[in-house]
């Protein structure tokens, strides 16, 4: 058989394309959207700016501000076949699975959108307004909460948390999870990101390409740690117990949730604003018991294996502090990171080329064919 070159596993450090929507610096500890700070942005600007900036390439104006927080407004209708499918499925489902699977059978209800060339940055605004739609409608019948509104005059933040827990979020409530979702808008190549643009380099729809992202979130090794932080808080139960807690999981090879990042070698900065909101939040709820927990896991954490929080380690903690249930915050995640799976994918169209790596076939060759009946 021919060389093949060096297998790089888990595609560690290979670059796969150019893309001008998000830098990491991960020994710096620096991450831009479209040119613009992650620090800047979470400081001064909303979701719906960060969504814009995205797709467009540059920041909006205040009138084109407000044409997007009027078409989420419209966008946010479920087509009534969809509800009702909703309402069909079983509600002890994963509201991950619900997502994946109403992204796609929202696909059959709006074909124009899955034609080939048809996406556009109308299907990233429709998808985007809609996700917290689906969340709220499954979630809303599990828990016997009155049926959803589309609530025009809220912002995607104010709209999330309103379809989640049913109550006018205050200001502060809403600024933190507006923070968190500008935080979690777009990461580079991200395992997600990455299963949208390969759906897209074969030309297939949007959709398609946002379904294939939300199963790729789910998994804990990626969007799905910030649910399994807060089960880890519960096993540690008081600041005293960490460092056992933690040893004992470390002499078994388990991987702490929340620590540790491919490309980051230093703290990632979406950790540190984190941090202070959860802090922030705490202090104003009178309640700062997984903000402690989390800062004594942090220490312990670095002392025993020299790894820095990531973006999951706090977002559970101000979750959890705006009565979000825990299977909901992945589900969060995503409906944030699909304003960057659509400027991606929207990206991947303008400079198509399919992805296809190769593998370094490892298995036997040349085995002689034995017939079925003569097999022992
Ligand atoms: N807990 C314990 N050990 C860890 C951890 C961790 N969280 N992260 C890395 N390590 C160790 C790992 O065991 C390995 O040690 P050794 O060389 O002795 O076997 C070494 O560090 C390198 O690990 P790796 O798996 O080769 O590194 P990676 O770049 O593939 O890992 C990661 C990245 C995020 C998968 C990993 O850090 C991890 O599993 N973290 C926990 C899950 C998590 O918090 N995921 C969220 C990631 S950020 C948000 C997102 O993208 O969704």
């Amino acid at each position: 058989m021919p060389e093949m070159a060096e297998v790089q596993r888990g595609l560690q450090d290979v670059v796969a394309l150019e893309s001008r929507i998000c830098f990491i610096d991960g020994r710096q500890g620096r991450l831009i959207y479209q040119g613009y700070d992650i620090r800047d942005l979470a400081a001064r600007s909303t979701f719906e700016e960060v969504a814009y900036l995205l797709w467009y390439g540059r920041l909006p104006t205040a009138t084109q501000l407000e044409d997007l927080h009027r078409r989420f407004g419209e966008l946010r209708t479920l087509p009534d076949e969809l509800g009702q499918r909703i309402d069909q499925m079983p509600v002890g489902a994963h509201p991950m699975d619900i997502l994946r699977t109403a992204v796609s059978a929202l696909a059959l209800f709006e074909p124009e959108e899955t034609k080939p060339g048809a996406s556009s940055i109308g299907g990233a605004q429709r998808l985007t307004a809609v996700l917290p739609s689906i969340l709220g409608q499954f979630h809303r019948r599990r828990s016997r909460l009155p049926p959803l509104k589309p609530r025009p005059e809220l912002s995607q933040a104010a709209y999330l948390l309103y379809a989640l827990v049913d109550r006018e979020p205050t200001e502060l409530e809403s600024r933190a999870l507006d923070v968190a979702l500008i935080l979690h808008a777009d990461h580079e190549l991200n395992a997600s990101t990455f299963a949208a643009r390969v759906t897209a380099s074969t030309l297939s729809d949007l959709y398609s390409a946002v379904t294939s992202a939300v199963g790729t979130l789910k998994g804990p090794l990626h969007g799905g740690a910030n649910e399994r932080v807060m089960e880890l808080l519960d096993e540690i139960g008081q600041v005293d117990r960490t460092e056992e807690v933690v040893k004992a999981k470390l002499v078994r090879h388990e991987r702490i949730m929340g620590f540790g990042h491919r490309v980051y070698k230093v703290e990632d900065p979406r950790a540190t604003i984190l941090r202070e909101w959860s802090r922030k939040l705490g202090e104003a709820k009178g309640d700062l018991r997984s903000y402690e927990l989390l800062r004594a896991l942090e220490a312990v954490v670095h002392q025993e294996k020299g790894l820095y929080p990531n973006v999951d380690l706090y977002s559970g903690s101000i979750y959890s502090l705006l009565g979000v249930p825990r299977d909901l915050f992945t589900p969060i995640f995503a409906a944030s990171r699909v304003a960057g799976w659509t400027a991606h994918v929207l990206e991947e169209y303008q400079d198509l080329r399919l992805i296809r790596p190769t593998a370094k076939y490892v298995g036997a060759v040349d085995l002689p064919y034995v017939p079925v009946s003569q097999r022992g």
